[in-house]
C-alpha cells in the first residue's frame, strides 16, 4: 500500500498513522518525526531544520525531497508506506510523483483528515509527546495512564516547542497557504478521500481501516 495522509497540524495524522502502521505492517514515514530525531541528534540537518520548525515554518523543499528520496530507498518501503507529513507543498508533491515514477510505482490513496480549526488549537495545546518513543497523548482526550510518563514505554512526556500558541497560529496559516491546495491535485487524480477527523480516535480509525481494506481487495 502506498498511502499519503494529509491534514492540518493536530488533525490526528500521527495518531492514526501509528495505529495503521501497526495493524497493516507498513512503515509510517513521518517527516516531522525524522526532523525531530535529527534535531535531537544534533546533525547538520537537525540544526538547519530547527529554526524553521521552531517558527512553525516549512523546511525548504530541497531538503525535504532529499530526505524522502533516501527514506523511500530503504528496503522496508519496498512493500509500501504510509506518508505522514509529506508532501506539504506543490513541488514536494511533484517530486514524489517523479520518484515513484522512476520505480514504476504510483500512489494508491491520499486521505485528507479534516478537523475544524478551534478543535485543532485545543488538540495541539493539550498534546504531550514521549521523549523516547514519540507516542502522542492529550491531557484530556487521550491521557497517559501515568502522569508525565508514557504509558507505552515509561519515557518522559513533554510539550513540543512548536505547540506554543503563537507558533500554532503560524503553522495553521502555513498549512492553509501551502499544504491545503495540494489536495486538489490528488482529487483530480481520483486518489483523494476526505475523512471527518473531528470524531473519536476509534471512529476515525474504523473509517480509515475500511479505506485501507478496500485497497487490499482491489490489489
Ligand atoms: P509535523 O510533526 O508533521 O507536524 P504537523 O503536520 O504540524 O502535525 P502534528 O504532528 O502537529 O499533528 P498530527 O496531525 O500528527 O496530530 P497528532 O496525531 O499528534 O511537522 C512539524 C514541523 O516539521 C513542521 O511545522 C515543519 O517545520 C517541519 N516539516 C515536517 N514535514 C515537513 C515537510 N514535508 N516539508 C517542510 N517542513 C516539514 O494529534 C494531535 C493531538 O490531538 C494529540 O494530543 C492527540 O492525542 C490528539 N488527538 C488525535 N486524534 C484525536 C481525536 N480523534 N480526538 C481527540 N484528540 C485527538
Amino acid at each position: 500500500m502506498r498511502i499519503v495522509l494529509l491534514g492540518a497540524p493536530g488533525a490526528g495524522k500521527g495518531t492514526q498513522a501509528r495505529m495503521l502502521s501497526h495493524t497493516y505492517a507498513i512503515p509510517q514515514i513521518s517527516t516531522g518525526d525524522m526532523l525531530r530525531a535529527a534535531v535531537k541528534a544534533g546533525t547538520r540537518l537537525g540544526l538547519e531544520a530547527k529554526r524553521y520548525m521552531d517558527a512553525g515554518n516549512l523546511v525548504p523543499d530541497a531538503v525535504m525531497i532529499g530526505l524522502i528520496r533516501e527514506r523511500l530507498a530503504e528496503p522496508d518501503a519496498d512493500g509500501g508506506f504510509l506518508l505522514d507529513g509529506f508532501p506539504r507543498t506543490e513541488p514536494q508533491a511533484e517530486a514524489l510523483d517523479a520518484m515513484l515514477g522512476e520505480i514504476a510505482r504510483e500512489l494508491q490513496l491520499v486521505i485528507d483528515v479534516f478537523v475544524p480549526e478551534d478543535d485543532l488549537v485545543e488538540r495541539l495545546s493539550g498534546r504531550r509527546v514521549c521523549r523516547d518513543c514519540g507516542a502522542s497523548f492529550h491531557v484530556h482526550f487521550n491521557p497517559s495512564s501515568e502522569e508525565g510518563r508514557c504509558s507505552a514505554c515509561g519515557g518522559e512526556l513533554y510539550q513540543r516547542a512548536d505547540d506554543a500558541a503563537d507558533t500554532v497560529r503560524n503553522r495553521l496559516r502555513v498549512y492553509q497557504e501551502q499544504t491545503r491546495p495540494i489536495s486538489a491535485r490528488y482529487d483530480r487524480a481520483g486518489l483523494l478521500r476526505r475523512v471527518d477527523g473531528g470524531r473519536s480516535m476509534e471512529a476515525v480509525q474504523a473509517e480509515l481501516a475500511t479505506l485501507l481494506d478496500g485497497l487490499k481487495v482491489a490489489r
